[in-house]
C-alpha cells in the first residue's frame, strides 16, 4: 500500500465530522445510482459560512474517504467557496489516480454538499 492509499484508508477508517449535525440549516442525501451508495451531509451555515459539518454514508472506501476529507476542507468555509469547489478540487484532495468508474464514488461527497447549499431537495439522476 503507497502513502496515498494509506491516506484513503486512515479517512476511511476513521472519518472527520462523520455523524449528524443537531442543529443544521441544510441537508442533503445524494446517491450513486450505479451502485447504490448512498452519503447524507448536514451543514450548520452562520453569516454565510459553514460553521459545521457532518456526513453518514453507507458506501465504498472512497466515497466515504473523499467526503471525510471534502468536510474537513470546507468547515469554516464562506458558502459561495464551497459552492464553487471544482471535481478537480477533489482529485487533487484524493491524489492517487481514479479510474473513469471511480469518478463518481470522488464526487459523491461534493455533489451532496452543493446540492444542500443549493436547497435542492431530491437529488436527480
Ligand atoms: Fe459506490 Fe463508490 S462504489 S460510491
Amino acid at each position: 500500500m503507497n502513502m496515498y492509499q494509506q491516506h484513503i484508508m486512515e479517512h476511511y477508517g476513521n472519518p472527520c465530522n462523520y455523524g449528524t449535525v443537531q442543529d443544521c440549516t441544510h441537508q442533503h442525501t445524494d446517491f450513486n445510482p450505479l451502485c447504490g451508495d448512498e452519503v447524507t451531509i448536514q451543514v450548520k451555515v452562520e453569516d454565510d459560512k459553514v460553521v459545521n459539518v457532518g456526513f453518514t454514508c453507507k458506501g465504498c472506501a472512497i466515497s466515504k474517504a473523499s467526503t471525510s476529507m471534502l468536510t474537513e476542507h470546507v468547515e469554516g468555509k464562506g458558502v459561495e467557496i464551497v459552492k464553487n469547489i471544482k471535481n478537480e478540487d477533489m482529485m487533487q484532495m484524493l491524489n492517487i489516480p481514479i479510474s473513469p468508474s471511480r469518478v463518481n464514488c470522488v464526487l459523491l461527497g461534493l455533489v451532496a454538499i452543493k446540492k444542500a447549499l443549493y436547497g435542492v431537495e431530491h437529488a436527480e439522476h
